[in-house]
C-alpha cells in the first residue's frame, strides 16, 4: 500500500514524516524563537496576538487549551487579560515548551499554567473540557489541520469558542510580490544570522505560501462543526484571525 503524500514547504513528504520534520524545525530554533519573532515581524507579531485578544476577550475562571502553543505567547496574553483563569498549553516540541516554562517561573505565572507534549491531530483530553480553544501560527504545520480542527470541536465545551491565528494570503498582487521578496531572500537569512539555521526558516515562509486561503479556512472551520464562524484580516491578510463558536 502506497502512503498518502503531504506537503513540508514546498517538498512532499511522505505523511509519516511531516510531525518528526516539524519537530526538527521547531527543536532547533526553541532558544531562538522568541527572539526571532520579534526580528522577523519587526515586533508586529505582538500588534496581531493582541488584535486576537480583543476578539477574543477573555474573562475571569475562564479555562484555555493553547495547541502548538510553544513557548506559551498566546497563554501569557489570555491570563494576564483574564485576571484569573488556567491554561494548558500542548505543543508536539518539548524544548520549545521548556524554554515556555522558563518564562513562566520568570513572570510568576507557573501556578496558572499546565504543559503538555502532545498532537492537535490527537488531544489526550475528555470531550467537553475547555471554554476556549487557540492556535496561533500552529496549524499550518499540522499534518492534517481538519483533524486538529475536529479535535477542537470535540475538546470544548458546549459554547466554547475556537480562535486561529495564522498566516494567510495577500489578495493584492504587487503586495504579495514585495512580501514574498521580503520573504523569501531576507527572513532565512535572518534565520541563519540569528538562530543559526537558515533552512528551518526557510521552510517557514514556504509553508506560509502552502497554506489555504481565508475561505477555504473558514469552509473547513465550518465542516467541522463550529457556528457562527467569521474571519478578519490582519495586515491586509498577511495573518488571518478566523473564530468559531461550539453552538
Ligand atoms: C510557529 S510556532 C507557534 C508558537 C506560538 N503559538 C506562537 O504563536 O508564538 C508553531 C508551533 O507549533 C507546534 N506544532 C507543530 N505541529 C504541531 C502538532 N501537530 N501538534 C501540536 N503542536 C504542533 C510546533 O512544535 C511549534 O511550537
Amino acid at each position: 500500500m502506497t502512503e498518502e503524500t503531504t506537503h513540508f514547504g514546498f517538498q512532499e513528504v511522505p505523511e509519516g514524516e511531516k510531525a518528526g520534520r516539524v519537530r526538527g524545525v521547531f527543536g532547533s530554533v526553541a532558544s531562538k524563537y522568541d527572539v526571532m519573532n520579534d526580528a522577523m515581524s519587526f515586533g508586529i507579531h505582538r500588534i496581531w496576538k493582541d488584535a486576537m485578544m480583543d476578539w477574543l476577550a477573555p474573562r475571569p475562571g475562564q479555562r484555555l487549551l493553547d495547541v502548538a502553543g510553544g513557548t506559551g505567547d498566546i497563554s501569557f496574553r489570555f491570563l494576564k487579560r483574564a485576571g484569573r483563569g488556567h491554561a494548558t498549553v500542548l505543543d508536539l516540541t518539548e524544548p520549545m515548551l521548556i524554554e515556555g516554562r522558563k518564562r513562566a517561573e520568570a513572570e510568576q505565572m507557573a501556578g496558572s499554567l499546565d504543559w503538555v507534549v502532545g498532537d492537535a491531530m490527537a488531544l489526550p483530553f475528555e470531550d467537553n473540557t475547555f471554554d476556549v480553544y487557540t492556535i496561533s501560527f500552529g496549524i499550518r504545520n499540522v499534518t492534517r489541520p481538519q483533524e486538529a480542527l475536529n479535535e477542537a470541536f470535540r475538546v470544548l465545551k458546549p459554547g466554547g469558542r475556537l480562535m486561529v491565528l495564522e498566516f494567510s494570503q495577500i489578495p493584492n498582487d504587487l503586495m504579495q510580490w514585495a512580501y514574498d521578496l521580503y520573504s523569501f531572500n531576507i527572513i532565512p537569512r535572518m534565520g541563519q544570522v540569528i538562530a543559526g539555521d537558515r533552512d528551518s526558516y526557510q521552510y517557514l515562509v514556504e509553508s506560509i505560501r502552502k497554506f489555504p486561503d481565508q475561505e477555504t479556512f473558514l469552509g473547513m472551520v465550518r465542516s467541522a462543526g463550529f457556528g457562527n464562524a467569521k474571519y478578519r484580516n490582519l495586515s491586509m491578510g498577511i495573518a488571518c484571525l478566523h473564530s468559531g463558536w461550539k453552538i
